[in-house]
């Protein structure tokens, strides 16, 4: 009798958690890193492109460097619902559905990532979710998937808050871990009501490939990497494990000059963003695989304490960007955003960073710090002398600082 007792208040106590969790809390401790097919595909996507692109994310080695889900984005979807008004797949894109593009996926070992819309309508067009929820919900389940990234298109009188609430229920109630990713571009602020609701929330409009905006038509202004950098730098507090700052796929290897490439992922590095690839894989330079799967830098983004980086200070177009790591160590960024090569001559010793978020200081007069060049890959002597340095045009030099635990 007594178990029986027991098992019934396990049961209730569980069934209470619940219905009052919104997310998966054990989900996305680190930011989320893949591949999506906006960026370059748009709407021409099909099956065998993704399994292409699943294909070449193992076969290219970007799946060992971390990178493990596979999304496909909007245009997926057939115009009409079925009878019973379940999403169905475009018959031709994907003429075996979605369960059998999941079973690839996961059969390469990477995880599986799908797209709507808390709208009427995907932005494409597109039945979306909007009173669906608990349905659509179901059938990503039932189809294997591991992440939905969520869009706001044609959401005229809906509230964000109650709308991303209600499918981030519907996906704990699935029973299935979903990351949820909340595309709203930070219309109405989700950093300050999305942590419990889902893992990543987009903070600005669409990304363009571009240093800075580039208007696109008269009504479509996308966003260059240096404005999004711009808005980034007032959310750190927001950002943590299982909830991230979303500032757009990467534009890595889509047309961006080769310095500009390494600044950007650099700079996604040090804000702790989701790195979610957007090139086309089977066309990829060297340079491009180089970048995208440079191991020292994707350390940084997927540091376990999960803190954004501080803009500690701006000197003649030059920013220094401070990240604090695990061990007591920091990632050291100086972001050239100007046209022309900068000179530093920075002296660490005249500097005491206090980051009052983290509760860290840096304070090379107490710790002296091993210097390491990031992309270099090579030692740049101690924080004891001064760092002379010359930075091209839209380029970075990014450094680890290490506490030296032996004194010469
Ligand atoms: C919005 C999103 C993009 C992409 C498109 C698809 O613009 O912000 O990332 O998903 O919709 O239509």
């Amino acid at each position: 009798m007594a178990k029986k007792i027991l098992c019934f208040i396990v049961y209730f106590i569980s069934l209470s958690i619940s219905a009052y969790c919104q997310k998966n809390e054990h989900l996305a401790l680190t930011p989320p890193m893949g591949w999506n097919s906006w960026n370059t595909f748009s709407s021409e996507i099909n099956e065998q492109l993704i399994k292409d692109m699943a294909d070449k994310l193992v076969a290219s080695g970007m799946k060992n460097a971390g990178y493990e889900y596979i999304v496909i984005d909007d245009c997926w979807l057939s115009h009409e619902r079925d009878s019973i008004g379940n999403l169905q797949a475009d018959p031709i894109k994907f003429p075996y559905g979605m369960k059998a593009v999941g079973d690839y996926i996961h059969s390469k070992g990477l995880k599986f990532g799908m797209y709507n819309c808390a709208g009427t309508m995907t932005c494409a067009g597109y039945p979306g979710t909007y009173g669906h929820e608990y349905q659509d919900a179901l059938s990503y389940a039932k189809w294997g998937v591991d992440y939905l990234k969520y869009d706001w298109c044609y959401t005229d009188g809906i509230n964000a808050k109650e709308a991303y609430t209600t499918m981030s229920k519907a996906l704990t109630a699935t029973g299935r871990p979903i990351v949820f990713s909340i595309c709203e571009w930070g219309t109405s602020m989700p950093w300050k009501w999305a942590a419990p609701v889902g893992h990543l929330w987009r903070t600005t409009g669409d990304i363009s490939c571009s240093w800075v905006e580039k208007k696109m038509s008269e009504n479509w202004i996308p966003l260059g990497i240096t404005k999004i950098i711009d808005i980034e730098a007032n959310l750190r507090e927001y950002a943590g494990p299982g909830h991230w700052n979303d500032p757009d796929m990467l534009e890595v290897g889509n047309g961006l000059s080769y310095n500009e490439d390494k600044a950007h992922f650099t700079m996604w590095a040090m804000l702790a963003a989701p790195l979610i690839a957007g090139n086309d894989l089977r066309k990829m330079s060297k340079q491009t695989l180089d970048i995208l799967t440079n191991s020292n830098v994707i350390a940084i983004d997927q540091d376990s304490l999960g803190i954004q980086a501080l803009r500690y200070m701006v000197k003649d177009s030059v920013e220094i960007w401070v990240k604090p790591l695990v061990g007591g160590n920091w990632a050291f960024c100086f972001f050239n955003r100007s046209e022309k090569k900068q000179k530093i001559n920075f002296d660490f010793a005249s500097h005491i960073i206090n980051d009052t978020l983290s509760h860290r200081i840096l304070n090379t007069n107490i710790l002296k710090y091993k210097i390491y060049d990031l992309w270099e890959r090579k030692k740049m002597g101690y924080t004891n002398k001064m760092l002379k340095y010359d930075i091209p045009s839209h380029n970075v030099l990014l450094l680890r600082l290490s506490p030296n635990k032996f004194t010469e």
